[in-house]
């Protein structure tokens, strides 16, 4: 019985670290997943950061893998902290779907 259930907790463990990778390897700093809490902190962040220099990008006009490139280039450009980019760029590709 022991040993049932130390095989089934080690294909939880596989399935869970085999899954995230596929779907978040666009995202930029590649690790967590935000919260919904921290996407509606990214949204706050992206409103008040990102409209100061343009107009507000519009989250739709470019894809997730475009969006790794534009944030590198402007979390800094908006003194984002990485924890920031990471919230603003997961608030953004939750927009787009
Ligand atoms: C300090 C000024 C400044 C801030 C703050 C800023 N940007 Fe920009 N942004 C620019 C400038 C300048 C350009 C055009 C030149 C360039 O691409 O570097 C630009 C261009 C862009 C573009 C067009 C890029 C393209 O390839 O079409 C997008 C999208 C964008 N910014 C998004 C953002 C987002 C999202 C934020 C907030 C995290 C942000 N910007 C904050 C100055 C800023």
């Amino acid at each position: 019985m022991k040993k049932l259930i130390a095989v089934a907790s080690v294909t939880a463990v596989l399935l869970v670290s085999c899954t995230p990778k596929a779907s978040t390897s666009v995202v930029a700093s590649g690790s967590s997943t935000s919260t919904a809490e921290q996407i509606a902190q990214g949204k706050t962040i992206f409103e008040n950061s990102c409209g100061k220099c343009h107009k507000l990008p519009d989250p739709a006009s470019h894809n997730p893998v475009q969006w790794v490139g534009i944030m590198n280039s402007m979390a800094p450009k908006a003194k984002l902290t990485d924890e920031q980019h990471q919230w603003v760029y997961d608030y953004i590709v939750s927009v787009k779907k």
